[in-house]
């Protein structure tokens, strides 16, 4: 098992990699805790949760809503909870984002954790404290940053995970590499059987890299006034894509860091070497789908994004693999970038 800390104003959160996710049940207080978790995760790994009662969201992104947090809310009220009480957040990326949203404004704050249970979100999602619900379809519209108090990666629990979800979160593995971690790519490039076999030890080593590195930007930026930003790699023309395809959030960032990828050759940021062997990694775990989406039409998603200020945007371009960098770039090179890149290859 590894051991990873994030020390942040004050807040000491610990992130647990290759642990069993009974391992819980020795880091929560004896009485006021509530499990928050999804119909999937429930119905998979219920019988192990530790004995507190349970609240279950349906699973998927329509569940990040305020209406659904003012439900759960209500559901605490009624089970008692006060102000000492403990939110446990057992699921992917939805569910950790609702229960720390939830445990972040219930009463002004009480404590929470995390056992995460889906790829995306043991090596991102998970990591950071950021928590979210959606507005309409604009994503993660209200929000809070707060640190769980620990959080459990067992890689055991991501062998029932559908495979679209997998890859969806081997998307944001591949990610943290490019932006942070060189060896980690090198890794990821010489063991394509291992991860698709979902091996304990190498899913270990891959989940403990990349939330080390998550960890170091956080650690340093919790605010994302600045470094925290080169997480969002890939995410300018991913989240236009999501918007507009609504595909599983790894395949969407996929297609974004594709094209983030090929606009740092252009700028001359990258060698053609590190260019193919970006795209190559992608192609070869099956992440890169076929989108048709107009110039017009991907601008103004851009434009609609939360990160944008004014008319420029905050571009995270790779520096050759294991580094990235921020420029602002405006809208219209962006858009003239992209309409070049769909002519050259008649989709997206
Ligand atoms: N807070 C952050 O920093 C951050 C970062 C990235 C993404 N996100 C958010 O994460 C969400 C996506 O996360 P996700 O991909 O984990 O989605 P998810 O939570 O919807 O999980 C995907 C699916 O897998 C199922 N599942 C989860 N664990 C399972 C398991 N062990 N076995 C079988 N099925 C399992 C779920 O029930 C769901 O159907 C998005 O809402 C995104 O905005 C948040």
């Amino acid at each position: 098992m590894e051991k990873i800390l994030i020390e942040t104003s004050g807040v000491r959160s610990e992130i647990l990699v290759g642990a069993s996710m009974e391992t819980v049940a020795g880091m929560l207080p004896e009485s006021g805790v509530v499990v928050v978790t999804d119909e999937n995760v429930n119905r998979l790994y219920g019988s192990r949760f530790p004995s507190f009662p349970v609240l279950t969201v349906t699973p998927g992104e329509g569940s990040k809503q305020m209406d659904g947090i003012e439900h759960l809310a209500g559901k605490l009220l009624e089970l008692g909870i006060d102000r000492s009480g403990f939110i446990l957040g057992i699921g992917g990326g939805v569910v950790c984002d609702i229960a720390g949203f939830l445990s972040s404004i219930y009463m002004r704050g009480i404590r929470c954790g995390y056992v995460s249970s889906s790829l995306l979100s043991q090596v991102d999602a998970s990591t950071g404290g950021k928590t979210g619900v959606n507005v309409g379809s604009t994503k993660n519209t209200l929000g809070t940053i707060r640190q769980p108090e620990f959080v459990i990666c067992d890689p055991a629990m991501l062998l029932t995970l559908p495979d679209e979800e997998y890859l969806s979160g081997l998307a944001e593995l591949i990610k943290t590499a490019i932006i942070g971690d060189k060896e980690l790519f090198e890794i990821i490039d010489r063991s394509y059987k291992e991860i698709m076999k979902r091996d304990f030890d190498l899913l270990t080593l891959l989940v403990t890299r990349s939330v080390t590195f998550k960890a170091s930007v956080v650690q340093e930026d919790e605010f994302e006034n600045g470094l925290r930003r080169i997480l969002n790699f890939g995410h300018t023309f991913g989240h236009a894509i999501e918007l507009q395809e609504l595909v599983k959030h790894g395949f969407a960032v996929a297609a974004g860091m594709e094209l983030a990828t090929l606009f740092s050759f252009e700028k001359g940021l990258i060698t053609s070497e590190e260019n193919e062997g970006i795209i190559n990694m992608l192609n070869k775990f099956g992440l890169l789908r076929k989108y048709d989406i107009s110039g017009d039409r991907i601008r103004q998603l851009i434009l609609h994004d939360k990160k944008k200020t004014g008319r420029d945007i905050n571009f995270i371009f790779t520096e050759g693999i294991g580094k990235a960098t921020v420029l602002k770039i405006s809208i219209e090179e962006i858009t003239d970038f992209y309409n070049r890149f769909r002519k050259n290859k008649k989709y997206l």
